[in-house]
């Protein structure tokens, strides 16, 4: 399996990093624009590799796309990152251009592979990928369900203070501050829900908590977070590549399921080699239905600004 991981940055290196350290794909290309960044990060990379126990090969590229040919899975992780009080949202006039471009230039080269967008405003970008590129519903997944329930678990493990291990739970909707829709009554520790254990106060909380994730580590960190999103991407590049049919939500070309059409969103997805197999569709309290829909509308409202 050969992976590109567009955009070196942070995020890009953390995922290649991640990658390399699962050891289940041969090749990883670095792809950046910014003159031997790339390169760089893959030769410090390549110096772990005796240290971590990894014999992937991982390579660096200034925005050479020929280095990426044939690639199964390329992850866009490129655009700038969001500052502490922005919105993902705010992001969209910069990384639409490069998206596009991104990923018109992955499929010149790599005409099977199968895109994992990770930049912001992500769900708007999965759709514009899609726009771009008129690759198949199955071949574009937006990265932002698995991060978010990722840090809801660590939500959850905390109010419940048990280990993450004992905890179950998944977010769907669009990966922003208002969009996320946490499924808290399906959220449960080893098969038992979570309303055994917390009030709805702190169930509330939760979610809360959850839903300003990458905000509050934003916050923290003077730019927006690395590890999880890195950890996440390879989970689905994991998937992917063993096609293990896992169950991730992801942000998925919707066409009438949950109702909605025309836009990609957050819901649970089954992840095999030929990337998104199927859209599960779960029953959802009367709540969360509506809260869906809300999410929805926000997402297209950030679609819109695209043909703007
Ligand atoms: C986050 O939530 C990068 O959007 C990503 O941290």
């Amino acid at each position: 399996m050969k992976v590109t991981v567009v955009g070196a940055g942070a995020v890009g290196a953390s995922c290649a990093e991640y990658i390399a350290i699962k050891d289940f794909a041969d090749e990883i290309v670095l792809v950046d624009i910014k003159e031997g960044f790339a390169e760089g990060k893959a030769m410090d990379l390549m110096q772990t590799a005796s240290l971590n126990g990894f014999d992937s090969t991982i390579t660096g590229t200034t925005n050479d796309y020929s280095k990426t040919a044939d690639s199964d899975v390329a992850v866009i992780t490129s655009g700038i990152p969001r500052k502490p009080g922005m919105t993902r949202e705010e992001l969209i006039g910069i990384n639409a251009g490069i998206v596009k471009t991104v990923s018109e230039n992955i499929i010149k080269h790599s005409p099977n592979a199968i895109i994992i967008v990770v930049s912001n405003p992500m769900d708007t970008m999965a759709y514009l990928a899609h726009k771009a590129t008129g690759l198949a519903k199955n071949r574009i997944i937006g990265m932002g369900g698995a991060l978010d329930s990722a840090r809801f678990k660590f939500r959850l493990a905390e109010a419940l203070k048990c280990p993450q291990s004992d905890v179950e739970g998944i977010v769907i909707g669009g990966h922003s501050d208002t969009g996320m829709v946490p499924l808290i009554s399906k959220a449960g520790r080893n098969s038992v829900a979570v309303s055994e254990f917390l009030s709805e106060e702190e169930q509330a909380k939760v979610v809360e908590a959850t839903k300003v994730g990458g905000a509050t580590l934003t916050k923290l960190l003077g730019t927006s977070a690395w590890y999880a999103p890195g950890a996440a991407v390879s989970e689905l590049v994991k998937a992917i590549a063993l096609d293990s049919k896992k169950m991730f939500p992801c942000s998925a070309l919707l066409e009438g399921e949950y109702g909605l059409s025309d836009i990609s969103l957050g819901v649970p997805c089954i992840l095999g080699k030929n990337g998104i197999e199927k859209i599960v569709e779960i029953s959802l309290t009367e709540a969360e239905k509506e809260n869906l829909v809300a999410s929805a509308k926000g997402v297209r409202a950030v679609n819109d600004l695209l043909e703007a």
